[in-house]
This record gives structure tokens, sequence and C-alpha cells, in this order.
């Protein structure tokens, strides 16, 4: 019975470490006429690029194709060939 209980433990701090190390989810691209109709991320950076007006924090990850994070289910299905 013991044993079980340490198990148990153990894997639960195991998941914890792994959820904690997994880093945040992006935000969701907002569904709004700024964003709605870009495919090109260099459009992206005419507003989020460093020293624009809407300038991403420092902390932002360093990347920059942006579609790999964040994503819009509604931009990528209008986008869809048909
Ligand atoms: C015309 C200027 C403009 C362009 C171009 C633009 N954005 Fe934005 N973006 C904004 C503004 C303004 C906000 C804040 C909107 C709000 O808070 O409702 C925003 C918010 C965001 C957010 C949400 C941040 C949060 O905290 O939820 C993300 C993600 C984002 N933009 C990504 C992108 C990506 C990726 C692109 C290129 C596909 C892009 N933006 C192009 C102006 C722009
Ligand atoms: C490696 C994944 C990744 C890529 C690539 C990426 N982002 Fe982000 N982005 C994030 C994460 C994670 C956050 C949340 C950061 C936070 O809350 O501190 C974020 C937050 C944002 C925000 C909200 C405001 C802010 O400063 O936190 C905007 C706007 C944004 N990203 C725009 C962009 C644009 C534009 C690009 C392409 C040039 C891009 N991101 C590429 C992961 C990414």
């Amino acid at each position: 019975m013991k044993n079980t209980l340490v198990f148990v433990v153990f894997v639960l701090v195991v998941v914890g470490l792994l959820f904690s190390i997994s880093g945040k989810r992006s935000p969701q691209i907002p569904n709004d006429t700024d964003h709605r109709a870009i495919t090109d991320t260099t459009v992206c950076l005419g507003c989020h690029g460093p020293s624009q007006k809407y300038q991403r924090k420092t902390t932002h990850p360093p990347k920059h194709e942006c579609f790999k994070c964040h994503k819009n289910k509604k931009i990528r299905r209008e986008n869809r060939p048909s």
C-alpha cells in the first residue's frame, strides 16, 4: 500500500515537471480585420516588428515564422485551396 502511494506521488511529480517545462501556449491570432487576411509574415512585422506600433514584448520567443506558433483556425480554413 505504501509503495503504491509513493508511486502515485512520483508519477504526479513527473507529469507536473513535464508540464512546467512544456512552455507557454502561444496566444491565437485575433480574428479581426487587422489579422484575418494576412498570409505573409512580413506583413505581421509592419505592426509587431521592432519599434513598430504594436511591438512584441522583449521576452517574445526570437523566431520569426509566426504561423508555426500562432494559429487561427479561421485563417487557415479560408486560405485552404478549394
Ligand atoms: C495592422 C496592424 C497589425 C498587423 C499587420 C498584425 N497585427 Fe497582430 N495585433 C495588432 C493589434 C492592434 C493587436 C492587439 C489586438 C487586441 O488586443 O485585440 C494584435 C494582437 C495580436 C496577437 C494577440 C496577442 C494576445 O495577447 O492575444 C497575436 C498573436 C498577433 N497579433 C499576431 C499577429 C500575426 C502572426 C500577424 C501576421 C499574420 C499580425 N499579428 C499582424 C495589429 C496587427
Ligand atoms: C516559437 C514560437 C513563436 C513564434 C515563431 C512567434 N511567436 Fe508570438 N508569441 C509566442 C508566445 C509563447 C507568446 C506569449 C508570450 C508571453 O506571454 O510572454 C507570443 C506572443 C505574441 C504576441 C502578444 C504580445 C507579446 O509581445 O507577447 C504577439 C503580438 C505576437 N506573439 C506576434 C508574433 C509575430 C508577429 C510573430 C512572427 C514575426 C510571432 N509572434 C512568432 C510564440 C511565438
